[in-house]
């Protein structure tokens, strides 16, 4: 597992970051997304110092934009010509009034779920390239709460609440994740596998910064000190990514570094393949 490439989304705080440090330590190659370039080369820097490892690197892209997210993997396929780890890190909970991107559609939804798939699609070729390569995607305990999805809103424009938007995209990560994994091996990418974890309560930004309304406010702020630190939140990216126990192990669910089962009651193939459809239409002009 040495000298491995490493992309990690949502590495300018918290978790992500705290996952590419430690992922530095262990001597890889490791480029640090942001959306903001000051940031991202702050944090780069600060990394580099901390971990004597010279080999971090940066991209920036705002994960609201796809446009952004075409133009940063080809910065890096200017750079690298394989990606032997992509983590799938950077997500968010967002305000009591439901909001759309440029491109009109719902910032939930968009950043964990249709920008990680469009990500991943658009670097498969620089996967394919890897002897071992692996995709990790972010999901969420909270995905057990997640009401019964509703397929012809799948944006919530009907019903939105963050907590509920939030929810949802967390399980759709998990189907996706599956989904991926099956395509995959359909698509003859054996060497690539694609798994899906949940971090825990992080005592990290997430969530605290917007207005959810006051009781979801509250739950936040009162919930902070007793969430576990950054560094235990960012061990089983960091088993995931590393560890040779998980090498051929694909369309699977973690947490706490084990396999774990998800929630299953909303799941069916059929629900999953309506889901990843509807998700490759809204990145497909983008797939070119
Ligand atoms: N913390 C928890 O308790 C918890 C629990 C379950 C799952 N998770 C999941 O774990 C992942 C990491 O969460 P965290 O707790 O580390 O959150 P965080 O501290 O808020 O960090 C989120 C990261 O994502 C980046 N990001 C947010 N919006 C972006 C956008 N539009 N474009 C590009 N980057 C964007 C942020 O960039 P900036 O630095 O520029 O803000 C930051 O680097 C998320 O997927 C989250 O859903 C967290």
């Amino acid at each position: 597992m040495q000298n491995r490439i490493l992309l990690i989304t949502g590495a300018t705080d918290g978790i992500g970051k705290v996952a590419a440090k430690a992922l530095a330590k262990k001597g890889h190659t490791v480029i640090i997304h942001g959306r903001n370039k000051n940031k991202a080369q702050t944090v780069c820097e600060e990394i580099k110092l901390e971990t004597g490892n010279d080999k971090v690197d940066t991209l920036i892209a705002d994960l609201f934009s796809f446009t952004d997210i075409k133009r940063m993997t080809e910065d890096f396929k200017k750079k690298y010509d394989r990606l032997d780890v992509l983590i799938n890190n950077a997500g968010a909970i967002f305000s009591k009034e439901r909001e759309i991107t440029k491109d009109g559609l719902e910032k939930t939804m968009t950043l964990n779920v249709f920008s990680p798939l469009l990500l991943t699609e658009l670097l498969l070729d620089v996967l394919v390239k890897s002897p071992s390569a692996r995709i990790i995607n972010t999901s969420s305990a909270t995905h057990k709460i997640a009401t019964k999805p509703d397929f012809s809103d799948l944006q919530l424009e009907k019903n939105y609440t963050p907590s509920k938007a939030y929810a949802l995209s967390k399980l759709y990560t998990i189907w996706i994740t599956r989904h991926l994994a099956i395509e995959l091996k359909d698509r003859g990418f054996n060497n690539i596998t694609a798994n899906a974890l949940h971090p825990g309560a992080v005592a990290t930004r997430f969530g605290q910064d917007n207005d959810k309304g006051f009781i979801q406010n509250m739950i936040f702020k009162v919930a902070l000190p007793f969430m576990a630190s950054p560094e235990k939140g960012a061990a089983t990216t960091v088993y995931l990514a590393t560890s040779k126990e998980v090498e051929n192990v694909t369309e699977k669910f973690f947490g706490n570094m084990k396999e774990e089962k998800p929630q299953d009651k909303h799941y069916s193939a059929e629900h999953e393949k309506i889901l990843w459809d509807y998700c490759m239409k809204i990145i497909g002009p983008y797939l070119d």
